[in-house]
């Protein structure tokens, strides 16, 4: 066992030119984070402590997405795509004063998970100088493949174009992940010819050259799934499915109910409490979190909100970033909620906006309720205390402050603050006209 950092290097240059996107590949997203980010959650979650990432050049998003998920990463920039040992020199300042163990991934392998970092490391435990991560496929077309001896030690790696037809028939392939243990990889690097067929450095070359200098390289063989290359839209539609479907299970695991699992799209950290029940199409965007005993009802859209025990959200509620739910509370159909602190028990059942503002416990906000917080140029604040009523159809027009206790009339436009305790009713007063409606409607049923 070796105590020294470890160092994953995670290659992003290529141009991921079937994606046909303005974004490089690894900034599209799996569960609402960039494959980039699930890779290097993924090595942090190993215990990584140092990760560098290539990447190409005019890459500047992709080098900031790194710089979000770890500021203290480092990023180089590989001029030109010479093939995946030229990308891996990119980093040769990182390798050069390297001491300890180094990990090759690549960026659009994003179901890769922890546990498989955490094999290879024990794997070179037991000895090993180099570690390959391997994958057995029906159809191993265009990736390269492992040859090994009768020990199982691989002896070197054969991309397809460069295979025989014997090797062809392999169907053990390689899937980019590899590690290093003591061994001079830069020399090793600096050997590789791009006297191939692509004209490239190709990165498995190490294999055997490491072979020829008595080096030992071991093969850990994963499930096909989790090693799932992202090289098209289809392929993330794929990778996308396969990652909602482990975090529904986890959570059905884990004491939710999903009426419809196949309907419920979870972003990649939700949390969810206990007996949290979710009804079919409810989707969500990062930024979730959800206590013990909440009801969502079908069709609603939840992200950045944070939701209370036992309350009750949907049908076809929409809850934004800093939505904040009282536990108890209900929060009904076509209302939207965004950065509002809602009190416990605080009712809101039908057609509303309530976006920035307060609402004291137990008030109860009736349908057609909006927070005006806009006025054109900035946002305003909406206050309300507790246990107040709004009726119907009430424009709060903000920055305005209701007091607790208060009762707003239906229909009210309220511009002004209303103290503790107060009626405020904002609109003409009825008149009646006696026996005029039966008048009328005499005189033009006569005319017809
Ligand atoms: C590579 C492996 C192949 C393996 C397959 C698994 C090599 C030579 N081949 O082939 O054995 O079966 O992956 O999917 O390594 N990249 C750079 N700079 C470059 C070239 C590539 O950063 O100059 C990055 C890409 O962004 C990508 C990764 O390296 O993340 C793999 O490159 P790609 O061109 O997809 O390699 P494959 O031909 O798929
Ligand atoms: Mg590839």
């Amino acid at each position: 066992m070796t105590t020294a950092p470890v160092l994953s290097l995670i290659l992003a240059a290529g141009k991921g030119t079937r994606m046909c996107s303005q974004l490089p590949k690894p900034m599209h997203r799996l569960a609402h984070r960039s494959m980039l980010g699930h890779v290097m959650a993924t090595v942090q979650k190993a215990g990584h402590t140092e990760i560098a990432v290539i990447i190409g050049p005019h890459m500047e998003l992709l080098r900031d997405e790194a710089y979000t998920h770890s500021a203290e990463c480092r990023v180089y920039i590989q001029p030109k795509q010479l093939g995946t040992a030229d990308a891996v020199l990119s980093a040769r300042e990182a390798l050069a004063k390297h001491t300890g163990d180094i990990f090759i991934l690549f960026a659009d392998t994003p179901l890769l998970r922890s546990e498989t970092l955490q094999k290879i490391s024990a794997t070179l435990d037991q000895g090993a100088n180099i570690v390959v991560v391997g994958f057995e496929t029906q159809d191993p077309t265009g990736y390269g493949r492992l040859l090994t001896d009768t020990q199982g030690n691989l002896k070197a790696i054969r991309e397809h174009n460069e295979a025989s037809e014997l090797e062809r028939k392999i169907r053990i392939c390689n899937s980019g992940v590899m590690a290093f243990r003591c061994c001079d990889i830069i020399k090793m690097l600096n050997k590789i010819k791009n006297n191939n067929t692509k004209r490239e450095f190709y990165l498995t070359d190490i294999v055997e050259i490491a072979h020829n200098d008595n080096l030992q390289s071991r093969v850990v063989i994963c499930d096909e799934e989790e090693l799932l290359g992202i090289n098209n839209r289809a392929q993330l539609a794929s990778a996308e499915l396969k990652f909602q479907k482990q975090i529904r299970l986890e959570v059905m695991n884990n004491g939710v109910t999903l009426v419809d699992p196949s309907s419920v799209w979870f972003a990649y950290d939700t949390k969810l409490g206990q007996d949290v029940t979710i009804e079919p199409n409810v989707f969500f965007g990062s930024g979730v979190t959800i206590a013990d005993g909440v009801y969502i009802r079908a069709n609603s859209y939840i992200e950045g909100a944070i939701i209370g025990s036992c309350a009750s959200v949907g049908p076809f509620t929409r809850l934004r970033p800093g939505a904040k739910l009282g536990s108890h509370s209900n929060i009904g159909n076509f209302v939207e909620a965004k950065n509002v602190d809602i009190g416990e028990k605080v009712k809101a059942n039908h057609l509303s906006y309530l976006g920035d503002g307060t609402i004291g416990s137990e008030s109860n906000i009736g349908a057609g309720t909006i927070f005006c917080n806009y006025d054109g140029f900035h946002k305003h604040r909406t206050q309300i205390g507790k246990e107040s009523f709004i009726g119907s159809n009430t424009s709060l027009v903000a920055p305005v402050k209701l007091g607790k206790g208060v009762i707003i009339g239906s229909g009210s436009v309220i511009t002004k603050n209303v103290p503790d305790g107060t009626l405020a009713l904002e609109r003409s007063s009825q008149i009646h006209k006696k026996g005029w409606a039966t008048r009328f409607r005499t005189m033009m049923l006569r005319k017809k």
